[in-house]
């Protein structure tokens, strides 16, 4: 069976999976004010090489740890669902299936512990 990033499209895939779940994040009401200070193409950049790596690519992750980017911020169970949300939308859009979002998920559920409320 091929790596989950080769099922996302290898790293083409993961870049216009990334740029979809910006524009969601950015036109996301519930969401789009927590990225009003950030810088869109290394935020994106950090994505991309997250998902690649954590989905079985050749990249490597150089940004902080999700505890050290999130501490502080005091990210709601409501916000977490909604750049969740996103994430799923930016998938169908990409035209990925069932079993991939399913994993996805997993993964991103995985790392809410680091990211509310801390
Ligand atoms: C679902 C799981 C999530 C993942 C995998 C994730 C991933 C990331 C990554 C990779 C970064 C960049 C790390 C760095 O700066 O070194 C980041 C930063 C950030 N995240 Fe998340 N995130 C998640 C959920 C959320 C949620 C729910 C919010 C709030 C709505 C949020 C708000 C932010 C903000 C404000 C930053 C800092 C942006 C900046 O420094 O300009 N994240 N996140």
């Amino acid at each position: 069976m091929s790596t989950l990033y080769d099922r996302l499209g290898g790293a083409a895939g993961v870049a216009a999976i990334t740029d979809d779940i910006w524009t969601n994040h950015t036109n996301n009401p519930l969401v789009a004010l927590r990225y009003i200070n950030s810088d869109p193409e290394k935020i994106k950049r950090l994505v991309r090489e997250q998902l690649g790596a954590a989905t079985g690519g050749p990249e490597t992750y150089t940004g902080r740890t999700m505890l050290e980017s999130h501490r502080g911020l005091n990210v709601s169970e409501q916000e977490f669902l909604a750049v969740v949300e996103d994430v799923l939308d930016a998938l169908d859009k990409n035209g990925i299936g069932q079993k991939e979002k399913d994993e996805i998920l997993a993964i991103l559920f995985s790392v809410r512990k680091d990211i509310i409320r801390v």
